[in-house]
C-alpha cells in the first residue's frame, strides 16, 4: 500500500463531542489527546515520516478564557508526559506557529523537547500552535522583503523554494495528504501553500472517535488515489 510520507490532521469535533454528552467541553479535548496518542502510535506503525497536528489556530484564541487556559494546561501536560516516550520512539517534535505566544512555562518545555529530540529521525511530529496559514506567510514575505532591502537577494530571485524556505515549515516536505475530521469540510487556514497537491480526506467522526482503525481507512483510501500534480494519468502510467 502507498503511504504518505507526510500527514496532516485538522483534529475537529472536540467540543461537539463533549457537548453531545453534556459534559464541559474541555473533556472533549482531554479525549483528544488520546486520539492523538494512538494516531502516532498508528502512524510509526506504519512508517509515516511527518505528522502534522493542528493543536491550536492563531483564532483560537479568540475562544473563551477559561477554554484557552484549559487547552494550554492540556498541552503542557501531554507535552511534559510524552517527552520520555518520544525520545524512546525516535520521535523528533518541532513546532509551527507564533511560538511566542504561548504561555512562558508552555513555550519552554516545548523548546526543550525540541531541543531534546532534534537528533531523532524515526518520524517528525510537528505541532501547529498559534497557527495560522495567513500569519505564516505574512511572516515568510516580510522576512524575505527584509532580505531584498538588505540587498541579501535579488526580487528576480525569488521563487516557489525562496517561499518555502521562508515559512515555518521550511525542510518539510509537503502533505501528502491531510485529514480533517467532525464532518467539516474546510481547510480553515491550515497550510495552505503547502496543502497545493495533497490528497484531501474529510472523515463524519469526531477527532475524540477517531481511532487507529479509522486512520487505517483513511490510508486505503489514499492508497486508491491517484496523484497527477497537474499531469494526465496516461502520462504518468507511462514508462
Ligand atoms: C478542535 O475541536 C480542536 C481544537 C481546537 C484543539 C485540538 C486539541 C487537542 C486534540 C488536544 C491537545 C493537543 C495536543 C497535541 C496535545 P473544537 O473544539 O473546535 O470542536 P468543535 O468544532 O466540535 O467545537
Amino acid at each position: 500500500m502507498r503511504i504518505p510520507k507526510h500527514l496532516a490532521i485538522i483534529m475537529d469535533g472536540n467540543g461537539r463531542w463533549a457537548e453531545q454528552r453534556r459534559l464541559p467541553r474541555i473533556l472533549g479535548h482531554r479525549k483528544g489527546v488520546e486520539s492523538v496518542q494512538s494516531v502516532v502510535d498508528e502512524c510509526l506503525r506504519h512508517g509515516i515520516e511527518y505528522l502534522t497536528l493542528f493543536a491550536f489556530s492563531s483564532e483560537n484564541w479568540g475562544r473563551p478564557r477559561d477554554e484557552v487556559s484549559s487547552l494550554m494546561e492540556l498541552l503542557g501536560t501531554f507535552l511534559k508526559r510524552e517527552l520520555p516516550h518520544l525520545n524512546k520512539r525516535g520521535i523528533r517534535l518541532r513546532a509551527i506557529g507564533e511560538i511566542d505566544r504561548l504561555p512562558g512555562d508552555v513555550g519552554r518545555t516545548l523548546r526543550d523537547i525540541m531541543q531534546q529530540t532534534a537528533g531523532s529521525r524515526v518520524m517528525t511530529l510537528c505541532l501547529a500552535l498559534s497557527y495560522g496559514s495567513r500569519d505564516e506567510l505574512t511572516r515568510a514575505a516580510r522576512k524575505i522583503a527584509q532580505r531584498v532591502a538588505a540587498g541579501d537577494l535579488e526580487p528576480e530571485g525569488i521563487d516557489e523554494e525562496t517561499i518555502s524556505a521562508h515559512l515555518d515549515t521550511a525542510g518539510l516536505p509537503d502533505p501528502d495528504l491531510l485529514i480533517r475530521t467532525s464532518g467539516e469540510s474546510r481547510i480553515s487556514n491550515f497550510l495552505l501553500w503547502q496543502l497545493a497537491y495533497s490528497e484531501l480526506i474529510f472523515s463524519e467522526v469526531l477527532w475524540p472517535d477517531f481511532s487507529a482503525e479509522h486512520l487505517k481507512q483513511a490510508l486505503v483510501e489514499y492508497g486508491q488515489r491517484q496523484r497527477r500534480f497537474g499531469l494526465t494519468g496516461a502520462q504518468l502510467n507511462s514508462p
